[in-house]
């Protein structure tokens, strides 16, 4: 699609009348919601939520309730133009950048709070940050009403939020999880990894071959999720530029740590390498015996 049929649109209320226009015409809506700096994981949103539907709108809106304060709000890359060009490439028509003040006015004063999913993992690492998440996505699907979502399993906890909370709150949403793009020796595709140094980067890619171990291990039928955490953490342990901060086995829906590996399980991870904290995760399932 021409980057010129591309509309950008900052006020919450012209893009809720601008996708309740499209609606009224019959079309369908896809959203993506993104913080910018769209790499080639966004791209493949972006194409899916296009092949599924009539019109996409991409939000680019760098969230600052979900950054603690330690973390890299003011650093996070922005570029804008650049960004509505490539949403736009992608089959997007419609580029909705809100400033903090559209999100934000003052007084703002509600929270959306997802319950036991945001216990671990990210939610425990990173206090608040799932709330920040879960209230500006509210937000965004008020904004934009009925539609299709798209969302990578990148960031599998919060794609399991994200789904949790429009089926609590009753949202006109269809969250769509979409899977994981990565560079060819596996690492992730993530805007963070803009941050590392040529060392850090060589490393970065053990965090998903240590995954694939991992995974590796439970299809080949190791149950015990101990034995399989340790087998992760030993491979990630083989680069000293990467210090773990977890390595979890969980149901894929509930998000729980399991007892025993007995079927689909979710393994996450999250390291760090100098100042920059990377998370991958992928799924796993034990083999059944073949039948006698
Ligand atoms: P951001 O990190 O910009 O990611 C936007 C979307 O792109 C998320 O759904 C994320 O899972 C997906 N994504 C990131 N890397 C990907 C990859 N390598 N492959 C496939 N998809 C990938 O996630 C956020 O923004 C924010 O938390 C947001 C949901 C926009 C709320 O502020």
């Amino acid at each position: 699609m021409p980057t010129t049929s591309m509309k950008l649109v900052t006020a919450p209320a012209t893009a809720a009348e601008e996708m309740d226009a499209v609606r009224r015409s019959g079309r369908s809506v896809g959203l993506v919601p993104t913080m910018g700096a769209l790499h080639a994981g966004h791209v493949s949103l972006i194409r899916r939520a296009a092949a599924d539907c009539d019109v996409v709108m991409v939000t680019i809106f760098v969230n600052p309730l979900q950054f603690g304060a330690a973390e890299d709000l003011e650093a996070y890359p922005r570029r804008l133009d650049a960004d509505a060009a490539a949403a736009s490439e992608a089959g997007a028509s419609w580029v909705f950048a809100p400033t903090r003040a559209d999100m934000y006015p003052d007084g703002f004063d509600t929270t959306v709070r997802v319950g036991a999913l945001t216990h671990s993992m990210e939610g425990a690492d990173r206090p608040g940050h799932f709330d920040g998440v879960a209230t500006v996505v509210t937000k965004l699907f008020a904004v934009v009403g009925r539609c299709r979502a798209y969302f990578g399993e990148k960031d599998f906890q919060q794609l399991q939020v994200v789904r949790r909370l429009a089926r609590d709150l009753s949202l006109p949403v269809d969250v769509i999880g979409c899977p994981t793009m990565r560079e060819p020796n596996g690492l992730a595709l993530s805007s963070r990894n803009a941050y590392l140094t040529p060392v850090e980067r060589a490393g970065a890619p053990v965090l998903h071959r240590a995954l694939q171990l991992g995974a590796t291990a439970v299809r080949s039928g190791v149950t015990d999720p101990a034995t399989v955490r340790a087998a992760v953490a030993a491979e990630v342990a083989v680069d000293p530029v990467v210090a773990l901060d977890y390595v979890e086995i969980v149901d894929p829906a509930t998000l729980d740590a399991v007892s025993a590996i007995d079927g689909p399980v979710r393994l996450l991870i999250a390291g760090r390498l100098g100042r920059t904290r990377l998370i991958d995760n992928v799924t796993a399932c034990p083999t059944p015996p073949p039948v006698p």
